[in-house]
Order: C-alpha cells, then sequence, then structure tokens
C-alpha cells in the first residue's frame, strides 16, 4: 500500500515500510550509462544466494552469463558474507546483486577488484549525499554502522581469473527493526541513517555506471589511480588504531596509508612498518 497525503500544498509520498516495491528493471535500465554492465541481467524474487547462482551457471557453461551479467534478487534465503558469514536483508529493502565479468587479469589482482567495487559504491553514495566511509577492504560504512559489504570471488585457469563474481549487498530502505537482534547494532541502512527512502533502482545504476569506469582504467590501463585516491579520501580506518585478525589471531596495529596497490601500510606496536593484502585477513576497530 502507497499512502500519498497532501499537506499544505505540497504532496507528501508515505511508503509503508512492509510493502514490496519491486525493482522496476525497466527504471534500472534507463538509468544505465554502461557499455555491458547490467546490460543483460538475471532477475530472481527468491534465491539461495545470487554468487551461488552465478558459480553454478558457470560451472555449467550456462551461455545466458554473458560478460557484465546482473543477477539480481529480491531476498535471499543462503546469503553469503566474506569469511563464510552470512548475509541478511529482509525482501525488498536492500540490494542483492552479483555482477559477472568475463576477464583475463593475473590472479594476484583479486583483492584490487575489492577496492574498485568499494569506490565505485562510495562515490555512488556521496552523490546522494551520504557519508560513506570504506572499511578495507570490503566494507562501507555510515556512522560507525555497515551498510553493505562486497564478497569478490573468481574462477581461475591458472593464473589467470576467468570470471569474477562480484557480489554486493547493500543495504538501502531496510528498517532497524528488520535486522537480526546480533545486528542491530553494528548494520544499519541508508533510509535508516538519513530518515528518508532511496531510489534502489538509481543507487544501483549509478554504481554499475561508476564501476564499470573504473574497472576499464584497471583493466585496459592497470591504473588503480583514481580508486586508491577515493579509497583513501573515504577512509573509515587511515589513522586509526584497529586489529588486524588473521586465523583468529588478533594484532593491534596503526593504519598510516593505503598503497598504490591497494595494501593496507600499518605500523605494529613494534615500530615496524608493514603492508597487509586483504586475502584471509580481515580487520576490527579497536573503537568506535
Ligand atoms: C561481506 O560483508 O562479507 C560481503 C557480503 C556480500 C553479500 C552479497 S548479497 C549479494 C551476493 N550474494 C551473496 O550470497 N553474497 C553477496
Amino acid at each position: 500500500m502507497l499512502i500519498i497525503c497532501v499537506l499544505k500544498k505540497e504532496l507528501i509520498i508515505i511508503y509503508n515500510s512492509n510493502e514490496y516495491n519491486l525493482i522496476s528493471l525497466e527504471l534500472l535500465s534507463s538509468y544505465l550509462n554502461t557499455r555491458y554492465l547490467g546490460r543483460n541481467y538475471l532477475y530472481f524474487d527468491t534465491i539461495d544466494s545470487t554468487n551461488l547462482k552465478a558459480k553454478t551457471l558457470l560451472k555449467a557453461n550456462n551461455s545466458h552469463l554473458t560478460n557484465g551479467t546482473l543477477l539480481i534478487s529480491e531476498e535471499q534465503t543462503a546469503g553469503r558474507g566474506r569469511l563464510d558469514r552470512s548475509w541478511h536483508c529482509s525482501k525488498s529493502s536492500g540490494l542483492l546483486f552479483t555482477i559477472v565479468l568475463h576477464t583475463n587479469i593475473e590472479t594476484i589482482h583479486l583483492p584490487k577488484i575489492t577496492l574498485i567495487v568499494a569506490a565505485s559504491i562510495c562515490i555512488t553514495l556521496k552523490k546522494f549525499d551520504v557519508d560513506a566511509k570504506i572499511k578495507w577492504p570490503n566494507d562501507i560504512f555510515i556512522n560507525h554502522k555497515k551498510i553493505c559489504g562486497v564478497l569478490t570471488e573468481m574462477s581461475t585457469n591458472s593464473k589467470r581469473i576467468n570470471s569474477l563474481i562480484i557480489g554486493i549487498g547493500l543495504n538501502v530502505n531496510t528498517i532497524k527493526t528488520d535486522f537480526p537482534e546480533d545486528l542491530k547494532d553494528i548494520a544499519s541502512s541508508l533510509s535508516a541513517e538519513y530518515g528518508h527512502h532511496f531510489s534502489r533502482e538509481l543507487i544501483l545504476a549509478e554504481i554499475l555506471n561508476n564501476f564499470e569506469e573504473l574497472f576499464e582504467d584497471f583493466s585496459q590501463n592497470l591504473s588503480l589511480e583514481n580508486t586508491i585516491e577515493i579509497c583513501k579520501n573515504n577512509s573509515a580506518v587511515l589513522n586509526r588504531e584497529v586489529f588486524l585478525i588473521n586465523r583468529g589471531i588478533y594484532e593491534e596495529v596503526l593504519v598510516k596509508d593505503l598503497s598504490s596497490d591497494g595494501e593496507l601500510v600499518v605500523e605494529k606496536k613494534d615500530g615496524s612498518i608493514i603492508k597487509v593484502s586483504s586475502g584471509e585477513i580481515s580487520l576490527k576497530f579497536k573503537n568506535n
């Protein structure tokens, strides 16, 4: 149900948050200015996981998965995050999607792709006046709460990436009460933080537009310059004390910089400076 009120000659549209507003693929296409990203799509009402689906179709050599295919679902029953975590989002309230790219880039570059995605999401949100921060390597935060995560996977052929499977979960209009109890204090959504509804189609199209541009810069010229600049200017971790977590072991470090290759430059407690690549490492804030 859509409630429309007219107050003092101003039209106010109030969305009933329990009502599903399905993604309009027509609207989405009209906002796209990409060459190949999102031009082919697979839309699902419900699915286990868009990343899982993409991998299954890739394994089966499914011809529908052309370069830039977008798999998008209103809901996931087994959404997955990095390091085997799960990803929850109530139906039609967020963006749950996977981009498939056929490439020939070297596998060592995989962590850079996650940064390119994070940078694309960050500049997209800035366009909507959202003060988004990147928590290296794959999270987007607003007001110290996570609103978005990126899960980048690949299918390889020895040293080369055949296909990139890039999964993104973004909480757009999710209401606070819809978050699982254990996430209520650490996760949020755009609408919960900004107090108004956001267009999922517009945000998704902008992410795809920005991502294609930054990705092309990298795949054509191996240039990460713009991505690194965006990540540095909007970093949630630069100059902060954090814990690096590697296979359950916590190490307290100070984040000094982001290298031109996208590695985190940190100072250890003994004063030594090291570079860390995302891989199996995750990062936890020391203080919020
Ligand atoms: C993380 O924060 O660890 C990454 C979360 C990625 C979630 C998205 S939702 C769409 C795609 N399908 C999945 O199963 N996972 C990704």
